[in-house]
C-alpha cells in the first residue's frame, strides 16, 4: 500500500510499504477514506520528537471502512464506517476505567523508554514516535487498529467524513482544553494560537459558558477564522505586546482562563526568551520553545487556570514557576482522553450544534501529502487544515 513515511527532519515521502495485517484477535484493519495532518505531525516533521525512525508511517486523524476484524472484535464488522481516535487504549486498566484513556498504561510496548523520559508511560499513540509505541499511523491506505472494541467510533448516520473526521483528535482536544480550563459562566478566556486545536478550544469555550474569548496568533486568516467562527476578539502578537494588550482588555486583572494551544514550537518576534529558545533548540541544547507557556503564566489572573493542550517534549527552561505558585494558578494538561468525548461530541455534530468541517482549507489526494506538510507548516496558501484522501 501507499503511506506517508518519515525519513528525517523536514523529509516525509510517500512510500510503498507492506499492507497491515491482523496481529491480535482484538485488531481491526480499516481502509482509510479521509485522514488529516495535525499540528502534532509538524513536531515530527521539524525533528522535535525523539525516537523517530526512518520509514515510520505518520498520521493520527483517520477514518474509513472496516476491511477485516480479529475474532474478539464485537463492536465492528467488515463494511462498518469508523473514526479512529489517536489514543490507543485497552479499556480495562486502572486509567481506562477512570476514562483517562490517554494515560492507558498497557498499550505502549516501549513503556520502558517512556518511563525513562517521564517516570511513567502514557498510552501508545498512532504514528507518534517509538517512545509512544511505534504504532504505524493512518496517513496510509490501510491502518491496523489495536483494541478495536475500545477506540473506533462507529458512524451509523450518513454524515460525510468531513463532519465527523475530527472526532479523532482536534475537536475533543479543543473541548478537553476548554473543560480543563475550568471555565465559569462569563469568564474571559485567552487562547494562545489560532490553529485547528485553538479553533476548537474557542468553540468549546463558548459552549462551556465563556463570556469573552481572546485569541492570539499572527497569521491573518487564522485570526479571521477565530473572529468569524468563534466570535473571538483577537491579538496579533507581531503587532502588539500580548501582556500589555491583555491587561488593557481585562482592566489590569488578566484573563481568568488561559489555554496554550501552541506547544513546543512557539514563535515570538524578538523577545529575549524566544531568541534563546531558538538558538538552544537549533543547537540541540533544549527540547522546546516554551515562550507561550511563560507568557500565559505571566498573563493569567491570580487564582486562574492554565490549560495546556499544546504538546511539549522535554525539560523546559526558564518557566516562571514562582509566578505560578505565588499567583495560585491551577495547571491542567495532557494528551486528550479522546474516547471519553466520542459519544457526547458526535451527538453535538448530529444535532447540528457544530459542523467541524469549517476548519478545512485543503483537500488533496494522499500522494500530495509531502507537499501539503510543507504548505501547512509554512502557513502558505491560507492553509489551516488539510484532509487527505487515499
Ligand atoms: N493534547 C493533545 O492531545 C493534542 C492533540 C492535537 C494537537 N495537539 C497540539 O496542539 C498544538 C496546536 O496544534 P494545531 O494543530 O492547532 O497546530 P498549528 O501548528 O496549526 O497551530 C499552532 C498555531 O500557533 C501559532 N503560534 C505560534 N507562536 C505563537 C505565539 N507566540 N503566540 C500565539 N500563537 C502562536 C501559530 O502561528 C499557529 O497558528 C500543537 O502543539 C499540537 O501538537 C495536542
Ligand atoms: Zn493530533
Ligand atoms: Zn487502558
Amino acid at each position: 500500500m501507499k503511506a506517508l513515511c518519515w525519513h528525517g527532519t523536514g523529509d516525509v515521502r510517500i512510500d510503498t510499504v507492506l499492507d497491515p495485517k491482523i496481529e491480535d484477535s482484538r485488531d481491526a484493519i480499516v481502509r482509510i477514506t479521509s485522514t488529516a495532518i495535525c499540528g502534532s505531525d509538524l513536531h515530527l516533521l521539524d525533528g522535535y520528537m525523539p525516537t523517530m525512525e526512518k520509514g515510520d508511517i505518520l498520521g493520527h486523524e483517520p477514518m474509513g471502512i472496516v476491511e477485516e476484524v480479529g475474532k474478539s472484535v464485537t463492536k465492528l464488522k467488515k463494511g462498518d464506517r469508523a473514526v479512529v481516535p489517536f489514543t490507543i487504549s485497552c479499556g480495562t486498566c486502572w486509567y481506562c476505567k477512570r476514562t483517562e484513556f490517554s494515560l492507558c498504561d498497557t498499550t505502549n510496548p516501549n513503556a520502558e523508554v517512556a518511563r525513562e523520559a517521564m517516570g511513567q508511560s502514557p498510552a501508545g499513540l498512532f504514528g507518534f514516535s517509538h517512545m509512544l509505541g511505534g504504532y504505524a499511523g493512518g496517513q496510509a491506505e490501510f491502518l491496523r487498529v489495536p483494541f478495536a472494541n475500545v477506540g473506533p467510533i462507529k458512524i451509523e448516520s450518513d454524515l460525510p467524513d468531513e463532519k465527523v473526521l475530527f472526532l479523532s483528535d482536534i475537536f475533543p482536544t479543543g473541548y478537553m482544553a476548554a473543560e480543563n480550563a475550568g471555565i465559569e459562566n462569563g469568564d474571559t478566556v485567552a487562547v494562545w494560537g489560532c490553529g485547528p486545536v485553538a479553533q476548537f478550544a474557542i468553540q468549546s469555550a463558548r459552549m462551556l459558558g465563556a463570556g469573552r474569548v481572546i485569541a492570539i496568533d499572527r497569521v491573518a486568516e487564522r485570526l479571521e477564522m477565530a473572529r468569524k467562527h468563534g466570535k473571538a476578539e483577537t491579538i496579533n502578537f507581531d503587532e502588539e505586546k500580548v501582556y500589555d494588550r491583555l491587561m488593557e482588555m481585562t482592566k489590569g486583572r488578566g484573563p481568568d482562563r488561559c489555554i496554550d494551544a501552541v506547544g513546543c514550537e512557539a514563535h515570538a518576534g524578538g523577545s529575549i526568551d524566544a531568541v534563546l529558545d531558538k538558538a538552544k533548540t537549533t543547537l540541540h541544547l533544549a527540547t522546546d520553545r516554551a515562550h507561550v507557556l511563560r507568557e500565559a503564566i505571566m498573563c493569567c489572573r491570580m487564582g486562574g487556570t492554565l490549560s495546556v493542550p499544546g504538546v511539549y517534549v522535554g525539560s523546559l527552561d526558564k518557566i516562571p514557576f514562582g509566578a505560578l505558585m505565588n499567583k495560585g494558578l491551577t495547571v491542567k494538561a495532557g494528551q486528550t482522553h479522546v474516547q471519553r468525548y466520542s459519544d457526547p461530541l458526535l451527538k453535538k455534530i448530529e444535532a447540528g450544534e457544530i459542523d467541524p468541517s469549517f476548519i478545512i482549507t485543503h483537500r488533496r489526494p494522499l500522494a500530495d501529502a509531502p507537499e501539503m506538510y510543507k504548505t501547512f507548516r509554512d502557513k502558505q496558501d491560507g492553509c489551516i487544515k488539510v484532509v487527505l484522501r487515499p
